[in-house]
């Protein structure tokens, strides 16, 4: 892969209100300068992914649904082995990192407990099983290996990705309206390509498994509170944004 390197970061304290002024600025100006607000905000991930299971260096990472690679590349920047298995070979892009691979994250192509660390970013909403998934994502890590699983909730003011914030009006309003006002169709479709998923049941769900504990389950981006705003029921739903799961995988 021959994008050019980013200058190098010095990662801000998480949670802060400087680091989430910066990711969001980025992310304002994400149609404009793609290259920039994902090479920042995988750099943002990785810091987390190293603050909670320590330095990547010489681990094998499992990105699954990576898009374009920015993750993958941090990683394998940082010294890890990465790889990259993403289903859509239209969000590889022109120039994914070698070694990519097509593949779906309910039915990956490698051995159980391979993975020290499985990464996957804001995939859950867009698969219409997050527990299968998930499942496929612990099958592929070691024991006391690390999971980094992050979503946009569907009552986010972010939940309706390119149609927010209408979805609160509903799905389908909120995609007319999208349609009406850009001339194009939207890129997401409620129950094809996004689903609903919800903090309260994805964490009931995930504290009922007895193959992974949680290590924190926070807002991935909320600049202070980051984990207690989660513990508010119904709050949580509107508030956390994004949620960030951290799991490390039980022995067998
Ligand atoms: C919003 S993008 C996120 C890309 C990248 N991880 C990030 O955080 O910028 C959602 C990604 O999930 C991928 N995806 C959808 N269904 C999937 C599945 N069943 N298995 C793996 N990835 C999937 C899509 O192809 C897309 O690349």
């Amino acid at each position: 892969m021959s994008r050019s390197s980013p200058r190098p970061y010095r990662g801000t304290k998480d949670p802060s209100l400087r680091r989430s002024l910066a990711l969001f600025r980025a992310f304002l100006r994400e149609q404009d300068e793609p290259e920039r607000c994902y090479s920042l905000l995988a750099r943002d991930a990785v810091d987390q992914v190293e603050a909670y299971g320590g330095a990547v260096e010489g681990r094998t990472v499992v990105d699954v649904g990576g898009g374009g690679g920015y993750f993958t590349e941090e990683f394998r920047r940082r010294g890890a082995h990465a790889y990259l298995f993403e289903p859509d070979v239209r969000e590889l892009g022109a120039e994914p990192p070698e070694d990519a691979v097509v593949a779906d994250g309910y039915l990956l192509p490698l051995g159980g407990g391979v993975a020290d660390v499985t990464f996957s970013s804001n995939v859950l909403e867009h698969v219409a099983d997050p527990q299968t998934f998930l499942s496929e994502l612990v099958r592929v890590t070691r024991p006391g290996g690390l999971i980094y699983v992050s979503f946009t909730n569907w009552y986010s003011p972010w939940g309706g990705h390119e149609w927010a914030p209408w979805h609160y009006l509903g799905a389908e309003r909120a995609r007319a309206r999208y349609r009406r006002r850009t001339g194009r169709p939207a890129k997401h479709t409620l129950g094809e390509n996004l689903f609903a998923v919800h903090i309260g049941p994805t964490l009931r769900q995930v504290r009922a498994r007895d193959d992974v504990t949680v290590v924190s389950a926070r807002s991935r981006y909320w600049p202070f509170l980051a984990e207690t705003v989660v513990k508010a029921p119904g709050i949580r739903e509107f508030a956390t944004w994004n949620l960030l799961l951290i799991l490390r995988r039980c022995p067998p």
